[in-house]
């Protein structure tokens, strides 16, 4: 279940027991609590100030909640979750009467669903190094309409400029790698539109839940999941024969980042594209200071990783600067590059549920800003499109 919240919000024990993990899991921060009558619950993505062994009671502080829970529509999410064993439960059993504020299920679905779920993908908008025009944002289908308006603005710039790349390939067939594709949020629509992809992931149940999504979707002989390290691509992915290689909010956990990009640009064959997609520090360092964590701003700022402190979830941030040397320096050619969640995780999650046309309006500025400075420096996340010559 996922929480709508705020960065740097207090994360508390749902109940008494003892602290059975805390730390990090493929760079996300994660606690679980072990109760007395054999439940666990975990959290995640949380700053945890506790460990392992440590006896809670109902409502102690375990951490802090962290920006950037996977599918979140919120400025944060904490994703609570129940077990009994291996058995996943439903934590709202545990909340018999208590007050707490969910996101709309109509949202819930929507994140956890993909915006360009057609067969093909639709060709609704183009990108270009100078703009991103969109050119319809109206559905006659209720269902794929609640899905553009409510997940379109977190992803609809990279959409847009991965759409543009396909079409640039005059709808060949593809061979795309993601890499630290988790469930498959941009794997699943891709095979969909026909390509084979390839999905490299340290987690299993991520990939667990791409074959599942795969399978819903009718796409799974053309995707392929591969339970690897980013860190050691090169073994995992055959050189000079990919058209297409998305590393998306992966090179922020990787233990070298250089030679992770080295090894995508191995991977692609000349001509081949490389999407990337990396978490911005100026937006990070932005985001604390309005959520009053002042050092931790300033931290981030200044840290040469973009690091908030040792307990920071990511090991680096990037600048439009560090992050295209990175590419060149492999001897990818950046031709594009965007900014993604401009304003996405700056509006309040309440304006989205209650105002009439919010999302869609959103959605319009996101596409209309992404290119444009200083809007685009500021966004949560950097997108580059680069070529290997
Ligand atoms: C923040 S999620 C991003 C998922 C997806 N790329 C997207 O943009 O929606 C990070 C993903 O990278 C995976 N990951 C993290 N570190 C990794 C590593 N060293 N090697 C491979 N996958 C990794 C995680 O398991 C997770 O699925």
């Amino acid at each position: 279940m996922d929480l709508g919240g705020s960065p740097g919000q207090q994360v508390r024990a749902a109940g008494p027991g003892t602290v059975h993990f805390a730390g990090t899991v493929a760079g996300t921060g994660v606690v679980s609590i072990a109760h007395p009558n054999g439940l666990l619950t975990t959290y995640q993505p949380v700053t945890t100030t506790v460990s392992a062994g440590q006896q809670l009671s109902t409502g102690d502080p375990i951490g802090t909640l962290d920006p950037g829970h996977e599918g979140c529509p919120a400025p944060a999410c904490l994703h609570w979750g129940l077990r009994r064993g291996r058995t996943y439960l439903d934590p709202l059993a545990l909340l018999n009467r208590a007050r707490v504020r969910l996101l709309p299920p109509t949202r819930l679905t929507a994140t956890h669903t993909t915006v360009p779920s057609a067969q093909p993908l639709p060709a609704a908008t183009t990108a270009s190094a100078q703009t991103v025009r969109l050119h319809t944002l109206t559905s006659t289908n209720g269902e794929r309409a609640v899905e553009r308006t409510h997940a379109a603005p977190r992803t609809a710039v990279v959409w847009a400029v991965l759409r543009a790349e396909l079409e640039r390939r005059g709808g060949e067939k593809l061979t795309i790698v993601d890499v630290g594709g988790g469930t498959g949020g941009f794997a699943v629509p891709l095979a969909e539109a026909g390509h084979s992809v390839t999905v490299v992931d340290a987690s299993p149940d991520a990939l667990a839940a791409l074959t599942r999504r795969a399978a819903e979707a009718g796409v799974a002989e053309r995707i392929t999941g591969v339970q690897g390290d980013a860190d050691r691509l090169a073994d995992l992915v055959p050189d000079g024969g990919v058209d297409l290689i998305l590393c998306h909010s992966v090179l922020e956990f990787v233990d070298d980042p250089e030679a992770v990009v080295s090894d995508l640009a191995d991977a692609l064959r000349p001509g081949g594209a490389a999407s990337v997609l990396v978490a911005n520090r100026a937006a990070a360092a932005l985001a604390r200071a309005i959520a009053g964590q002042l050092p931790a701003a300033l931290a981030t700022f200044t840290d040469p990783g973009g690091r908030s402190g040792p307990k920071d979830t990511l090991l680096r941030r990037f600048d439009a600067d560090s992050a295209s040397s990175l590419l060149s320096a492999a001897g990818l050619a950046v031709e594009q590059l965007h900014g993604v969640r401009v304003a996405t995780d700056l509006v309040p999650g309440a304006l989205l549920d209650s105002e009439p046309g919010a999302y869609d309006a959103l959605l319009r500025f996101e596409l209309a800003t992404a290119a444009v400075p200083p809007y685009r420096d500021i966004a949560t996340q950097l997108h580059f499109l680069a070529r290997k010559s």
